[in-house]
C-alpha cells in the first residue's frame, strides 16, 4: 500500500519523507490556500518545491472546468516535472480530458469521487488513480469504507489498473481499514500516519527494557 500525505506544508511533508515511508504528495487548492499560496506563479514554484522533496508521485489540480482548459492547463502542470500527476474532477469534461491524458501518457489522479459509478467511468478514461472521498463520505452519515470495498471488487471483476487512492482520509483507522480492504494507496494527514506508530505497551515495553539494561551496567 502506497503512502501519499495530503498537504502543501512543506515542513510536514519533510518530517513524512525524512521517516522513510512516503510514496508522494496530493494537494489540492483548498490545500494551497490554507499555506497561503495564491496565485498561479507561486502555486507553480509550490509543486516544483513539493517534487524536490518527495521521490513519487505529486498530483497537482487543474482549476479549468472545460476539456480545453483542462488539457492547457493539465499538459503546463505536467511539463513542471516528471513526477507530476494531473489531477482533474469528475466530470464529463474531466472524464474526456482523463481519456486525452492516458492516451498522451500522462499520470493522471481524477478528484471528487464519491460513487462506484464515477470509479467505473474514471478506470474506462484511463485514470491512473481513483480518488473516493472517505471523509467527506463519513460526514454525511455514508460510509466511506463501504465506497472502497466496492470500488476493490468492480476494478478487480475486470482487472482494471486504476489504482484506488482512498482520499480525504482522516484518521489513523482509515488508514487500517483502508489496508484492510486492499486500497492501493491513501492519502492523508500526517497526524494519521504519525497515529500509527503508537501504541501504550510499546513505550511501557521500552521503558522496561532501557530500565533493565541499566541496572546491568
Ligand atoms: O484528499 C482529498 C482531501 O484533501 C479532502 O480532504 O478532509 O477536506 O475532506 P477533506
Amino acid at each position: 500500500m502506497k503512502f501519499f500525505i495530503d498537504t502543501a506544508n512543506l515542513e510536514q511533508i519533510r518530517e513524512a519523507q525524512a521517516m522513510g515511508v512516503l510514496d508522494g504528495v496530493t494537494t489540492n487548492p483548498s490545500l494551497m490556500a490554507k499555506e497561503g499560496i495564491t496565485g498561479a506563479n507561486s502555486i507553480l514554484k509550490h509543486y516544483v518545491e513539493i517534487c524536490e522533496i518527495v521521490d513519487g508521485d505529486v498530483s497537482a489540480e487543474v482549476i479549468a472546468v472545460d476539456f480545453e482548459g483542462m488539457v492547457r492547463e493539465g499538459n503546463a502542470l505536467s511539463s513542471l516535472h516528471s513526477q507530476i500527476v494531473v489531477k482533474i474532477p469528475m466530470t464529463e469534461e474531466g472524464v474526456k480530458a482523463l481519456k486525452y491524458f492516458s492516451d498522451a501518457g500522462i499520470k493522471t489522479n481524477c478528484t471528487l469521487v464519491f460513487s462506484v459509478g464515477q470509479a467505473l467511468l474514471a478506470a474506462k478514461a484511463g485514470a491512473t488513480y481513483v480518488s473516493p472521498f472517505i471523509g467527506r463520505l463519513d460526514d454525511v452519515s455514508t460510509d466511506g469504507l463501504d465506497l472502497i470495498e466496492d470500488i476493490r471488487l468492480v476494478y478487480d471483476n475486470f482487472a482494471f489498473e486504476t489504482e484506488i487512492l482512498a482520499a480525504s482520509v482522516r484518521n489513523t483507522m482509515h488508514i487500517v481499514n483502508c489496508a484492510k480492504i486492499g486500497a492501493d494507496v491513501m492519502t492523508g494527514p500526517l497526524s494519521a500516519i504519525k497515529g500509527l506508530l503508537k501504541h501504550p505497551l510499546t513505550d511501557i515495553g521500552l521503558d522496561k527494557f532501557l530500565a533493565d539494561y541499566k541496572k546491568g551496567n
